[in-house]
């Protein structure tokens, strides 16, 4: 058995390892970084409002001349958990009281707010609201004029703009967590699908790893399969391998990478962290996410509260993560990561976390 697969034909890659696209982690320097190497580096432009987008996907071209990604969101999935609030006050109308809540803990915390002006100037006055519609639309109007090589959905499903992706030659990819989502992006006719299961970083599914990838599998027939979650060396990748995955959708293993788009204080705390650092958490984004246990997690659990869905937990939780990242406060956004962490021991250039990924994996499919 060797490393290449279908998924290096379709996506004109050397090795079927592809950097997962992580929201602000997954930049240019990190995605080109990636493809350079032999891989895909897909970019986390989930948040990157329209203008911003368009610069990183030129940047990453001046980077690199090999292919890459682009990973976003996609509305109905927001649009969904909005709604999945049930009966009682919406979820717009209880911001105001959780942001009373997320008030009480800075104070706790001894974290002063951020200046509200420091928080508008981040965006653009002329853009649309992140996380709205016509943000969701922006950004995939630039991903088709950009041309780039790769779209994934990282949420959602994206059918409604597959001609449009075809049509300038882009090969898509869509990130499920389960059987019958990888059935309902199989429809659309998409070129790979990404099976992440319960161990990964971020968004993520209740099914584990092991189980979930033979079952997509199963399911999608001819379609290539990249596992996800939890692969962090050579050894992740042969046995998503073994389970009928063509390849690897890796994310925390580049996020303690000198090219990451994190702070320093968080890939320190996932060099410290074991396998047992991280938890399923709604209080940042208002979906169930693994990210690293922290002293804003514990709170939401310590006071028997329910975080608001997706967007409104954002509008929540942004200027505590704000005021942590100015203070370099790792014990409050340590930030999204996998459960296979406690296998990253050091900071470094991500060829060289590829080129270890490459030769782990060889090894191991020999062995
Ligand atoms: C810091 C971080 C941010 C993430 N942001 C996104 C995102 O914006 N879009 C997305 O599709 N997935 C996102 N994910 C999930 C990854 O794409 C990927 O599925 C996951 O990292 C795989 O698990 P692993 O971290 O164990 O490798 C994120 C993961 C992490 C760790």
């Amino acid at each position: 058995m060797n490393l290449k697969t279908r998924v290096c034909e379709i996506l004109e890659i050397d090795y079927p390892i592809v950097l997962a696209g992580m929201g602000g982690a997954s930049t240019p320097e990190l995605a080109a970084a990636v493809s350079n190497a032999g891989g895909l580096g897909v970019l986390g432009a989930a948040a990157c409002g329209p203008k911003q987008l368009r610069e990183w996907i030129r940047r990453t071209r001046e980077l690199t001349d090999k292919p890459f990604g682009v990973d976003t969101l996609l509305p109905a999935s927001v649009r969904r958990a909005a709604e999945r609030a049930g009966d009682g006050p919406s979820p717009a109308d209880q911001v105001p009281d959780m942001q009373a809540f997320a008030k009480a803990f800075m104070e706790r915390e001894g974290l002063p707010p951020v200046d509200p002006a420091a928080l508008r100037g981040q965006r653009d006055p002329d853009e649309p609201g992140v996380f709205t519609k016509e943000f969701f639309e922006a950004q995939m109007q630039v991903i088709i004029e950009e041309r780039v090589p790769v779209y994934a959905s990282g949420l959602g499903n994206p059918g409604p703009w597959m001609n449009d992706l075809r049509a300038g030659g882009t090969k898509v990819m869509a990130v499920v967590g389960a059987v019958r989502h990888a059935i309902q992006v199989k429809s659309s006719g998409l070129d790979i699908i990404v099976a992440q299961g319960h161990d990964g970083g971020g968004h993520n599914s209740p099914v584990g790893t092991m189980a979930l990838i033979p079952q997509v599998v199963d399911a999608v027939g001819d379609t290539p399969v990249l596992g996800a979650g939890g692969i962090v060396d050579g050894r992740g990748v042969a046995a998503a391998l073994m389970l009928g995955a063509e390849g690897a959708w890796i994310g925390s293993a580049f996020l303690a990478s000198e090219e990451a788009g994190i702070l320093d204080f968080q890939k320190q705390a996932i060099v410290d962290a074991t396998e047992e650092g991280t938890t399923i958490s709604r209080a940042v984004t208002g979906k169930p996410a693994r990210i690293i246990r922290s002293r804003w997690t514990d709170y939401w659990v310590a006071e028997h509260r329910e975080p608001l869905p997706m967007p409104f937990q954002g509008m929540v939780a942004g200027p505590v993560m704000a005021a942590a990242n100015r203070d370099g406060r790792g014990d409050v956004n340590p930030g999204f990561a996998g459960q296979g962490i406690g296998m990253i021991k050091a900071v470094r250039p991500a060829k060289a976390i590829f080129e270890d990924i490459v030769s782990g994996a060889e090894h191991a499919l020999a062995r």
